[in-house]
């Protein structure tokens, strides 16, 4: 069998969560491969709404097994503080959720190494979740990192010295070392996730896939905000990108099948960075309120403006995304005119390239749409859609290249629209 890959192409929160949530039956397990509690997932069904970090979104189905891969980074206060809330629930997480013995361990100094590194920057912070996900992944990759295995072996020596190595680091930025009250919250974490099946994901993955189960991969943040093609430095600490689902859980590029691409209708980013289709007046304040559009972890403004086809070709490309997932079609309902950026202009040149740098220079040439000024909400099949909401599918597929296979009227499971062109 093969794994399928669903991820995001934006700048985040384009609406992941509730996809994987409704795409779960079709597979026998959900893993997600890289990312931790920077992300918010969000799920709506009966009346319920969840937010998810750290546990991938394939849980409230029909018991399918989930499984957090060596790719992602895990708080071990913030896991127990999401897990336990599903429990209570009435979620059986203990006997559904796997995590990978090679997933890397926020430590709170790791959250503290993270403030301090922003508070340096000064005006140029990346304005981080605060999460500690930068100085997690610096430590795996300068080989000092402490991950979910470790507990099983040596631990509290292995413990003692990564803290001591990152307060010397933290006396030298200028940063508080003091993590007394978390770290006792952080021990229990411990303790909680050793009651949890750890395991060798890699293995587990491929024997699964081996004997013919099927596998949805569920990615983390978005493309704009990968490690290498991301809008750098402005940008989250790893790989978003289909290839981070190989690394992230020890699939080979052979065995990947389709690749879900999924965006918004309109485009939004959260935190600090370029985004050169961002509207500061009364229509990107109107996207805001109407898709209420507030991060769901830290509460914060998202920025809203047009679609940006120049940098999805390029995240289409990077990913080779196989189908197109439109979300939010429905925050547009109610505008005149719809604008897509097919082309920037830089140093008075058009280019349909994504370049280099985003940061300065760089003028939206846009295309004008009528808008469908229908209410789309409680449509359940593409037969109801407007001939306006049609035409704005069709000139994004030819300007995308890709089908869009699935098209989501609102946040709850059953707003969403699979059309005929879906492959599954
Ligand atoms: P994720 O991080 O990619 O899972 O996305 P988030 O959960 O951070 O943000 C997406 C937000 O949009 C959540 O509040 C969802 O409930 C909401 N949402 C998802 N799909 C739709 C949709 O089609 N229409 C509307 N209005 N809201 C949606
Ligand atoms: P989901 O999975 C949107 C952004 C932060 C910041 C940058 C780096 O819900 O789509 P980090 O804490 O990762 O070092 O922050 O990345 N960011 C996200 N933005 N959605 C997310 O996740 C994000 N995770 C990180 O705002 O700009
Ligand atoms: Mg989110």
């Amino acid at each position: 069998m093969k794994v399928d890959v669903l991820l995001g192409l934006q700048w985040g929160d384009e609406g992941k969560g509730k996809v994987v949530d409704v795409l779960t039956p079709r597979y026998n397990i959900v893993a997600r491969f890289q990312g931790g509690p920077n992300a918010g997932h969000t799920l709506e069904f009966e009346g319920k709404h969840y937010v998810l970090r750290s546990i991938p979104s394939g849980i409230f189905q029909h018991g399918q097994t989930n499984v957090i891969g060596n790719g992602v980074v895990l708080d071990p206060i913030l896991f127990m503080e999401e897990a336990t809330e599903l429990e209570k629930s009435g979620i059986d997480l203990k006997r559904i959720l796997k995590i990978s013995r090679k997933a890397h361990l926020i430590m709170p100094t790791h959250r503290r190494l993270d403030a301090a590194n922003e508070r340096l920057k000064g005006d140029s912070k990346i304005g981080t979740t605060g999460k500690g996900i930068g100085p997690t992944y610096t430590d795996k990759v300068s080989r000092n990192g402490l991950r979910v295995g470790d507990i099983e072996c040596d631990f509290e020596r292995k413990y003692q010295l990564a803290k001591q190595r990152h307060a010397t680091l933290l006396k030298a930025l200028g940063g508080d070392a003091d993590v007394d009250e978390l770290e006792k919250q952080w021990m229990q974490g411990i303790e909680y996730i050793k009651q949890f099946d750890i395991i060798d994901s890699e293995f587990f993955i491929n024997k699964q896939l081996a004997e013919g189960k099927s596998v949805l991969c569920e990615g983390a943040q978005g493309s704009m905000l990968d490690i290498d093609f991301g809008s750098y430095p402005f940008v989250t600490s790893s790989n978003t990108v289909c290839a981070g689902a190989c690394a992230g859980l020890g699939v080979a590029p052979s065995k990947i099948g389709e690749v879900y691409g999924i965006f918004k209708a309109y485009c939004t980013r959260v935190g600090a960075g370029p985004f050169p289709t961002e509207l500061f007046d009364e229509t990107g304040a109107q996207i805001r309120r109407i898709g209420h559009e507030f991060g769901a972890v830290t509460g914060r403004e998202r920025r809203c403006g047009w679609i940006d086809l120049v940098a999805l070709r390029y995240t289409i490309m990077l990913n080779g995304v196989t189908q197109l997932i439109m979300m939010k079609s429905d925050v547009l309902d109610g505008f005149d005119t719809i604008k897509a950026c097919d082309a920037y202009e830089v140093n008075g040149q058009v280019t349909r390239d994504f370049p280099f740098s985003i940061e300065q220079g760089i003028t939206p040439i846009y295309t004008e749409l009528p808008g469908w000024k229908t209410d789309m909400t409680q449509f359940t099949c593409e037969e109801q859609f407007p001939k306006e909401f049609s035409d704005y599918i069709s000139f994004l597929e030819q300007k995308l290249g890709v089908p869009i296979t699935i098209v989501s009227v609102g946040p709850d499971r059953e707003q969403t629209i699979i059309r005929k062109k879906n492959k599954l």
